[in-house]
């Protein structure tokens, strides 16, 4: 079904060492930030969607359903899910929005592979491409998407800018990039209490359920050192979006922005 690239990540090559998810950190480390990223996310494939719903206790579906539902179709009728990981918002996007076609992009091989074995129909087939590509430098001419969708994948990628200026590249004028991302949570008692569950209960459960213990060490680690709302949507401004909005959910866990190309 689809044009996918073959990723050269070894995904059986155990890392324990993944860096620090500080956004001080300086860029001679980003080339191999990335490259553990795509590791991690490798190893965990199988068992992602699993945790996903089962940390969430399902509000990552709802999450998602609301990111879906700020995409616009335009004059193209195709829309880009980056870092689409096992495909959840693509397929959403599809079962949506019949027109439309989409290209799941993700530097994660085994993420988008497990979701085109186990969760693709085969009538929608045709309308989906999964393709190996970082979010940072995308193989696709300017203009080519309505818009561009990345739901928990822009706090991975090092120097987010470089994403953000390739998803204002990619929109045709009036396109929006539709970003669904954790934040640190400032809601008083809730966010102390929040971020104490993250740091400390969160990685011990997920080592019960599978091996990714230091995965979620760092899942913790790069919400916690996630830009705030605002300041995010300062970073959206400077990347060249003329109009930006955030709208938070579940006391500001979870936050979508849409930035909308001029
Ligand atoms: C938490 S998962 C989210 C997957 C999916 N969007 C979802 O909603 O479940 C983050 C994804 O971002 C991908 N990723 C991280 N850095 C990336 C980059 N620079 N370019 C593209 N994808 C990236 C990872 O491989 C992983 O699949």
């Amino acid at each position: 079904m689809s044009e996918m690239k073959h990723s050269e990540t070894d995904v059986t090559a155990t890392n324990k060492a993944l860096p620090a998810a500080n956004p001080e950190a300086p860029a001679a480390t980003d080339a191999q930030h990335t490259e553990d990223v795509a590791k991690m996310f490798g190893r965990m494939a199988r068992w992602y969607d699993f945790q996903n719903r089962a940390f969430s206790l399902f509000l990552d579906c709802w999450w998602r359903r609301n990111l879906v539902r700020a995409v616009v179709p335009g004059p193209t009728k195709h829309v880009i899910d980056m870092a689409a990981g096992t495909l959840d918002v693509s397929l959403a996007l599809l079962r949506r929005y019949p027109e439309l076609r989409v290209t799941a992009t993700d530097i994660s091989e085994p993420m988008l592979r497990y979701g085109e074995e186990h969760k693709v129909r085969p009538a929608e087939r045709s309308r989906i491409t999964t393709m190996v590509a970082d979010a940072r430098q995308m193989p696709m001419p300017d203009a080519c998407a309505d818009a561009i969708t990345i739901a928990f994948g822009i706090r991975n990628v090092r120097p987010r800018m470089d994403a953000l200026r390739e998803m204002h590249r990619l929109l045709v004028p009036g396109g929006r990039a539709c970003i669904l991302e954790f934040a640190p949570v400032s809601t008083p008692v809730f966010g102390p209490c929040y971020h104490w569950y993250l740091k400390n209960i969160m990685p011990k459960l997920a080592g019960l359920v599978s091996r990714s213990d230091n995965a979620f060490d760092y899942f913790a680690e790069t919400i916690v050192n996630f830009p705030k709302p605002s300041a995010f949507s300062e970073e959206l401004r400077e990347a060249g979006f003329s109009f930006v909005q955030h709208i938070p959910f579940t006391l500001g866990v979870a936050n979508i922005h849409i930035a909308v190309r001029g």
